[in-house]
């Protein structure tokens, strides 16, 4: 009898915790995290900051915060606040995930003997990067109202030490004794390409030029042969040139810089004849576009199933395999590129290693315990990053108990102050991409995409996170990459829950390796975080140190509840 309850408990708790996982996992809930105003002074300095208005006068006239849109605005400094914990349950954090604040400052510092030293080093580092990113074309300028004169506001581009025409320049007013205009560069200098009789040019080969005539029109003539030749040089850069007259002033960016390389793969796909209409992505040779990149340790069992797998459905696509074990054992077969690292360098090292060998057009990130079926269609991803603009796309990844995980997050940065910036990783998406009903927009995905290979190339892999690490690639990648989640194309999870006793010799030495988190391999995570993302606080609802997947999750839980 009590055996028959225990066990019932122990079934209830187990599919208990199956429905709090997939209410804390389920996709599109994207539960948002309060950025609570702390007074209304410091919004209202906030907001004088804002609305410097170039007509003056009017600095007298009473105005009204809208509070709720008002601490929306990026504030500058971060001061957010983790939800409160309320009450504690054995899976309250399951059921109810909580908003987890990671602060760096405290984390990373408080383990080092010369704080001072790593913020101040941290402080230089910051302001190197942010004079290497500062571009001209960034600074914003307010066109002034009624201005006479008439010039772009945007879209003209020189290229580095090169001459343009520029274009759109113009002069109206009320006709008077002589009209003038002036024009004032700061990295190179104006010309003329053509002569205007009646017009009088001062200035020309220098940074400031100066044109005048008593008729209005032949002015305008003498200005649609205006020169800029960029002198300095930069790679890439802005020149804010200033076009004015008498007692008005305008100003407008001109971008300076090399041309773009385009990186393109010869792929050597053909559409075929027009019946591959009808058969949609089917025409796809995956073998010639998708590379699969893998890195392995401790698990050649599951790295041959998962090749075997990959062999049923993609005869001739490569595989790459980065291998870390102490004694590696061969890997061999068609189509297969086995590399061999020191042992135990890591993680991300291997993938860095893997996808750098990788010479199509995409690569496949796959885990080495994961295996193909039926549904892992790579021709869809290929499909869909074909067809759209999206760099990378991730698909789903099913658990043994049925559970399909998609792991979609939204991450952005709120700019903060002398300590650093607010980090905000959150469950959820952007939006459903249009013609793809399963598939979203997002920041981060799951450890199983398809990207282009030179977008993740650019983006790399930390070597230096060994033991765990996924979000950190995603937080590296924001903004440069854009990224997809499609929840129809499936790949296996292999592991299946194995209680402690019944585990084989070399799944307790990996999962020693991999979930033993040393606290040197912790430092390197805080320390990323603090000092290379220059977060000081992170929000999220994982615990990011941790580097948990919902079935290490379980995994985890069911060792607690010991069943009987
Ligand atoms: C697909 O690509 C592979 C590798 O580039 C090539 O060997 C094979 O002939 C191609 N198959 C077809 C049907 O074009």
């Amino acid at each position: 009898m009590r055996a028959k309850y225990k066990k019932w408990l122990g079934v209830s708790l187990v599919s208990g915790l199956l429905v709090a996982l997939l209410y804390a996992w389920s996709p599109g809930t994207s539960s948002g995290v309060e950025i609570r105003p702390r007074q209304e002074s410091l919004i209202k300095e906030l907001l004088k900051g804002k609305i410097q208005d170039p007509i003056s006068g009017n600095h007298d006239i009473v105005y009204h915060i809208k509070e709720d849109l008002a601490c929306r605005l990026a504030q500058n400094t971060c001061v957010c606040l983790p939800d409160e914990e309320t009450f504690q349950l054995p899976f309250s954090n399951l059921l109810f995930p909580r908003v987890w604040a990671h602060n760096f400052e405290l984390a990373f510092l408080e383990s080092h003997p010369d704080s001072k030293d790593i913020k101040h080093h941290r402080a230089e580092e910051y302001s190197n990067f942010q004079k290497r990113t500062y571009n001209p074309a960034d600074v914003p300028i307010v066109a002034e109202a009624n201005s006479p004169l008439q010039y772009p506001t945007q879209g003209v581009e020189v290229r580095p030490l090169k001459t343009i025409i520029i274009p759109g320049l113009g002069l109206k007013e009320e006709t008077r004794s002589n009209h003038m205009v002036y024009l004032t560069a700061s990295l190179g200098t104006f010309d003329v390409a053509a002569t205007v009789d009646g017009v009088s040019v001062k200035g020309e080969g220098e940074k400031h030029m100066i044109l005048s005539s008593p008729v209005l029109s032949t002015l305008n003539r003498q200005l649609q042969f205006v020169t800029y030749t960029n002198t300095v040089f930069h790679p890439k850069t802005a020149d804010i040139v200033q076009f004015a007259s008498d007692g008005h002033k305008s100003f407008f960016v001109i971008k300076v810089g090399h041309g773009t390389i385009p990186k393109l793969y010869n792929t050597g796909y053909q559409r075929g004849s027009c019946l591959c209409v009808f058969l949609f992505y089917l025409e796809y040779n995956i073998s010639a576009l998708v590379t699969i990149a893998t890195k392995t340790f401790l698990r050649y069992d599951k790295l041959k199933d998962l090749i075997d797998s990959i062999r049923q459905y993609y005869p001739t696509v490569t595989i790459v395999i980065a291998d870390d074990n102490e004694h590696p054992q061969p890997v061999t077969g068609p189509h297969i590129e086995h590399y061999i690292m020191p042992f135990g360098k890591g993680w991300f090292a291997g993938r860095n290693l893997a996808v750098s060998q990788v010479t199509t057009k995409y690569v496949l990130w796959v885990d080495d315990d994961f295996f193909f079926t039926a549904n892992t269609k790579l021709e869809r991803m290929v499909d869909i990053l074909e067809k759209t603009t999206l760099d990378l796309v991730g698909g789903a990844v099913r658990e043994v108990t049925g559970y399909t995980a998609t792991y979609r997050h939204t991450i952005s940065v709120e700019e903060g102050g002398e300590e650093g910036d607010c980090l905000h990783i959150r469950n959820g998406y952007y939006h459903v991409i249009e013609g793809y009903p399963n598939c979203v927009v997002a920041d981060a995905v799951i450890n199983f995409f398809m990207g282009r290979t030179d977008k993740v190339q650019e983006v790399g892999f930390n070597p230096r996170l060994a033991r765990h690490g996924h979000l950190e690639f995603f937080i590296d990648a924001l903004g440069s990459i854009h990224i997809g989640s499609c929840s129809d194309i499936i790949v296996n999870h292999a592991s299946k829950i194995k209680l402690p006793w019944s585990k084989t010799d070399s799944q307790k030495a990996y999962e020693k390796f991999r979930y033993s988190s040393s606290s040197a391999d912790n430092y390197i995570h805080k320390e990323v975080f603090y000092f290379k993302n220059r977060a000081f606080l992170a929000f999220s609802r994982l615990r990011i140190l941790s580097g948990v997947r919902p079935s290490n999750l379980l995994i985890s839980s069911l060792k607690k509840l010991r069943l009987p």
